[in-house]
């Protein structure tokens, strides 16, 4: 079966080509994946405006389509997988319709993708699926603690109560001034921090909480009290990145644990962070499925494998759904 993904979220215009085999071990194979970021254009409003993110998705739609299928060199496409939810309502729309088009055009069947699930499968293209897992999925506009008993099968643990922590990196880059995204800005800073002691201290948010929920705002507002010393950035940097560590860590082994799980599932841009990456291995013993940093953020190849194990739908009846939820 040959997949055309598109993605178009938030702010990166994404089209896939991915070829599955198999029925109950797939083995993917990805014919093509391209990614337009529109990070330059977003850089100084300091986030995604999304107006303006439609309008670069209409324009790049077409081109990126055309050089997907180029480089996959034209295949017989079976099926089209389109991100339907969570994210911007305009970014989807634009995928939306032009996914249907295509359709039309092409005489094909469209299946719905859930942008979360797909930050979750995505770690299935190239490892075997082990069940039940705790899923992690981090990234701009979502923190969200899943337990998953199989594909199709998910219970919210816990979610972030207010920012996301990848929005929490956005806007802390943003007070101190050093650009938009925040997250890889503050993990490079981060890395040249030579310090053994921090002169700064920000709190883990509900770190200690019985419950599977997340608070990042508050770090936002201590960064925004604290940060008076500019000869402190890289410091700052440090402690910000480990604060968000040490309370995703501790929750999400938390999680595991206490449902007596084996496997932890990172997805999600925020799940790009070396650190992070490094100090889970470290902590937990168990089975750990990270994407390769490509596959953490956006990209259309995790819609591509979503798809796969989703369902056709009538294409009258797809619609975007802002708020789409997991379960
Ligand atoms: O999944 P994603 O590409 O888009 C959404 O679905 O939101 O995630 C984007 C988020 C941004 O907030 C960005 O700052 C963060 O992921 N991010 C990182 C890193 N790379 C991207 N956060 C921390 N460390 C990174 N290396
Ligand atoms: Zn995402």
């Amino acid at each position: 079966m040959i997949i055309l993904a598109i993605e178009t979220s938030c702010d990166d215009t994404c089209v896939a080509i991915v070829q599955a085999k198999g029925q109950k071990r797939p083995r993917f194979k990805i014919l093509s994946n391209i990614v337009s970021s529109q990070t330059e254009i977003h850089k100084k409003y300091g986030g995604v405006y999304p107006s303006l993110a439609k309008r670069e998705h209409q324009k790049n739609l077409p081109l990126v389509l055309e050089r997907a299928l180029k480089k996959a060199k034209r295949p017989k496409i079976d099926v089209i997988a389109i991100t339907v939810g969570p994210g911007l309502d305009p970014c989807l729309w634009t995928g939306i319709n032009f996914a249907k088009d295509l359709a039309k055009k092409w005489g094909l069947p469209i299946i719905p993708v859930n942008h979360i699930e797909a930050h979750i499968l995505i770690n299935f293209i190239d490892k075997t699926q082990s069940f039940p897992a705790v899923c992690l999925v981090v990234s701009g506009g979502h923190t969200q603690l899943i337990l998953m008993r199989d594909i199709g099968e998910y219970k919210i643990l816990g979610e972030t109560r207010d920012d996301a922590a990848g929005e929490c990196f956005d806007k802390v880059a943003r007070i101190l001034g050093l650009g938009y995204p925040g997250g890889p800005i503050i993990a490079k800073l981060a890395s040249q921090c030579k310090s053994q002691a921090l002169n700064i201290k920000l709190p883990r948010p509900m770190i200690g909480q019985k419950n599977y929920d997340f608070s990042f705002s508050g770090l936002k507002t201590a960064v925004l009290y604290k940060h008076k010393n500019k000869k402190y950035v890289k410091e700052m940097c440090r402690e910000i990145q480990q604060a968000i560590i040490d309370v995703l860590i501790k929750k999400t082994i938390k999680a595991a644990k206490d449902h007596r799980v084996k496997t932890i599932i990172l997805g999600g841009g925020v799940s790009a962070n070396k650190e992070l990456k490094k100090q889970f291995k470290s902590k937990w013993e168990h089975n750990l499925l990270v994407p390769i940093k490509e596959f953490s953020t956006d990209n259309a190849v995790m819609i591509g494998i979503a798809g796969y194990f989703g369902k056709p739908k009538d294409w009258q009846k797809i619609k975007a759904d802002a708020n789409l939820r997991i379960c």
